[in-house]
């Protein structure tokens, strides 16, 4: 979740439950963005997509998203929800709902700052709920290794408000291309260092099931 477009949460939520379900988990996606962009993706891929991406129409009410989304839960061991942009009110919903909130962050101020937004209305909800979740993560995304302002990213995150991922997702031109092949990173860039990435970040957030 965050409220700035473009900063990586469509391809993070598809290939993050791409690689849970690689690992043994039944991973489903639920797509909260009007725009409908991870359910174009798999449509791209056709019967081949290895994942299961449900429409979810978060405007229609809380009762009935929680319903939904419940429902759903019996049938998978995790759900990914991509949020959509700019829209407040499903990210305070899906906040409400999730276990653990997951704020990609590009490295530019600009982003910082709408970042910002986002953990403060994941931890409004946390204060809502009252029971120590969500758990907010702030996750550096399309980072550019060989960039100053990259390398600092992680620091500058850790003097903010939630926890900092032990990883980054680099930009990396297959995490497009996949897209554009309809597959998932798993599939189609098996030994890249970007499903090494997409992985580890997996595996660091098991902890939290
Ligand atoms: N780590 C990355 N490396 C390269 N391209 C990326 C990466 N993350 C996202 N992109 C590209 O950036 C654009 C925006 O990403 P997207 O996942 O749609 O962001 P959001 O869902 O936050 O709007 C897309 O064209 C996508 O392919
Ligand atoms: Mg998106």
């Amino acid at each position: 979740m965050n409220q700035k477009g473009g900063c990586g949460k469509t391809t993070i939520a598809v290939n993050l439950a791409a690689v849970l379900k690689k690992g043994g988990l039944n991973t489903i996606v639920l797509d909260a963005d009007p725009q409908l962009s991870a359910s174009r993706w798999a449509k791209q891929g056709g019967e081949a997509f290895p994942l299961v991406v449900h429409p979810l129409d978060m405007t229609k009410g809380a009762r009935k998203v929680k319903t939904d989304i419940r429902e759903l839960a019996e049938t998978a061991d995790m759900i990914v929800i991509d949020c959509p942009p700019e829209l407040r009110e499903p990210a305070m919903l899906a906040s409400l709902l999730a276990d653990v909130v997951l704020v990609p962050v590009t490295p530019s101020p600009l982003d910082i700052w709408a970042a910002e937004a986002a953990t403060d209305l994941a931890h409004d909800a946390r204060e809502l709920n009252g029971n120590n979740k969500p758990i907010v993560i702030l996750l550096p995304s399309k980072t550019n290794t060989h960039t100053v302002i990259a390398k600092d990213l992680s620091q500058t995150l850790a003097t903010m408000e939630g926890q900092v991922a032990p990883v980054s997702i680099v930009q990396r031109v297959v995490l497009a291309e996949c897209v554009i092949a309809g597959s998932t990173i798993d599939r189609y860039a098996p030994s890249s260092p970007a499903l090494r990435e997409m992985e580890a970040l997996g595996q660091f957030l098991l902890q939290f099931k």
